[in-house]
């Protein structure tokens, strides 16, 4: 898996999953730019790279905010040139109750866990279609097929973020520009544990379903997404890779 030479662009990339994607990709050889809304571990993360001999580059942003993201995309651009693979990751959890949750809460939380996948692919697609080459990595979740109560507005964004990666795949796909997503199951990171922490028996309850006896780690999830970003995926397009430790085969 091989991404010499390629500006790789990560939202989210200070912490947990995004994270452990920023370093794959630079394993995988590529110049890798990550934005964050967490500017003190987006600017520490990229010293402890940097002092590691990795090219990789940090901006702040909100994801949900178009404007934010454009920002941090142009600095990104104009030191490593057009971004040649994205990955939108960025996201936050949403437990909420149909009747409580307001509209104010509901078009935050999608503005961050959806409509920030349509504005990173507004801002990348230019370049590659110029290019007739790219690859977009969405990372929606096994919530998008098979959920949990109390989790609606969570569920309906990832499921949007499934069906919105159909949709680019079949307009860019002529293009040479693949986008494919990934379903991560339960992965340890601070998203997870803040989870755990707020409901303490739900941590017991989680490990009792998993068939292999454990939950994943963020590298697990990252060697899947260096995968689609690169040639070696180069007729995978239109996908959803599940990476879950084989969760969504239980019946119950
Ligand atoms: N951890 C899991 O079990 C799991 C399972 C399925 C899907 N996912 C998805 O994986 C992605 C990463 O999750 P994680 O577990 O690594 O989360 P995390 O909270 O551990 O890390 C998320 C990172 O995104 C950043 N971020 C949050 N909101 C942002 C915003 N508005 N703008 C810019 N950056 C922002 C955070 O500061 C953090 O660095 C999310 O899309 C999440 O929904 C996670």
């Amino acid at each position: 898996m091989n991404l010499n030479g390629q500006h790789i662009f990560v939202t989210g990339g200070a912490d947990g999953i995004g994270a452990a994607i920023v370093l794959d990709t630079l394993q995988a050889g590529a110049r890798t730019s990550f934005c964050d809304i967490n500017e003190a571990k987006g600017q520490a993360y990229v010293a402890a790279l940097t002092s590691q001999g990795f090219d990789v580059r940090f901006a702040k942003a909100d994801v949900g905010q178009f404007e934010s993201l454009k920002i941090a995309h142009d600095i990104l651009v104009s030191e490593f040139g057009p971004v040649n693979g994205a990955v939108n990751n960025a996201g936050v959890n949403s437990n909420a109750d149909p009747v409580e949750m307001t509209d104010d809460e509901w078009n935050k939380f999608m503005n961050v866990d959806l409509k920030s996948v349509w504005h990173t692919a507004k801002l990348v697609l230019p370049a590659m279609r110029a290019a007739k080459k790219g690859s977009i990595v969405n990372i929606a979740s096994i919530h998008a097929r098979m959920t949990y109560p109390k989790y609606f507005p969570y569920a309906a964004a990832k499921s949007g973020v499934i069906g919105l990666t159909h949709n680019l795949a079949l307009d860019e796909g002529a293009n040479n520009i693949r986008t494919n997503a990934v379903s991560p199951g339960y992965t340890l990171t601070p998203l997870l544990q803040e989870w755990f922490d707020r409901l303490p028996e739900k941590a017991a309850e989680s490990m009792a379903v998993q068939p292999m006896a454990r939950m994943g780690e963020p590298s697990e999830i990252a060697k899947v997404v260096t995968f689609l970003l690169s040639d070696a995926a180069s007729f995978v397009n239109g996908a959803d890779w599940i990476v879950d430790g084989g969760l969504h085969a239980r019946f119950a």
